[in-house]
């Protein structure tokens, strides 16, 4: 019988062709990355199959066993892209109270379906590392307001392939509507705004 933790790994991913594995991988392709920080992260494992580093973070208590169990690390060693041994850890913990993780220290953070991870966790985030982000709640306008950030790429998928590109990117973040994208306009709305051009994920770089 297949492991439960595995299960659910692939329940949630594997199987909903939602793994997301190209996407790390251009990004370990274009940017020298090495420690990753990955908040509301649930069981999606997959930057530790990319990334030799990786720091999950969500609030449910059960996904501590979930990243103790032998059979998720040999699952990793399996997939792993990379030679040495992948080292994670999981932090049970809202992101927007303080980690216990130094500042400053992260090259990559990884912010996908789960909020606000870009404003709350910029400082952890070296000077110049990358913040890669969706808009499903916004978090993607929240950057592209933020003086923090500097806007880079964007990453489409398209036939299963992710694609990296850093052209024409003024022609992002423009709102179909008349409205002013504040924090706390985004706030409220928590979801993507409309806007006339949009990607899959967006990539920021962070400047102070
Ligand atoms: C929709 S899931 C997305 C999971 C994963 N990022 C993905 O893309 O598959 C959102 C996750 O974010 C977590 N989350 C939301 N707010 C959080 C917070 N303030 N601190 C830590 N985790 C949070 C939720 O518990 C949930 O597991």
């Amino acid at each position: 019988m297949k492991d439960k933790f595995i299960s659910l790994y692939e329940k949630n991913h594997s199987k909903k062709d939602d793994e997301r594995l190209g996407l790390f991988q251009r990004l370990n392709d274009e940017y020298s990355i090495k420690k990753a920080l990955y908040p509301g992260s649930y069981a999606h494992i997959t930057p530790i199959f990319v990334f030799p580093a990786v720091i999950f973070n969500d609030v449910y208590k059960k996904l501590q066993k979930f990243f103790d169990s032998d059979e998720v690390f040999k699952y990793i060693n399996k997939r792993k892209i990379y030679s040495e041994e992948p080292f994670y850890s999981y932090i049970c913990e809202d992101y927007n109270k303080e980690l216990p993780l130094e500042k400053k220290s992260f090259d990559l953070l990884i912010s996908q379906y789960a909020g606000f991870i870009s404003r709350a966790c910029r400082h952890y985030l070296k000077i110049g590392g990358i913040l890669v982000v969706n808009n499903s709640h916004g978090d993607a306008s929240m950057a592209s307001i933020s003086p923090d950030y500097e806007f880079s790429a964007v990453i489409n998928k398209r036939d299963k392939k992710f694609t990296l590109s850093t052209r024409n990117l003024e022609e992002y973040f423009i709102p179909k509507k008349k409205i002013e994208i504040t924090e706390e306009f985004l706030e409220k709305y928590m979801r993507g705004v409309g806007y006339t051009k949009t990607a899959t994920d967006y990539v920021f770089k962070r400047t102070c």
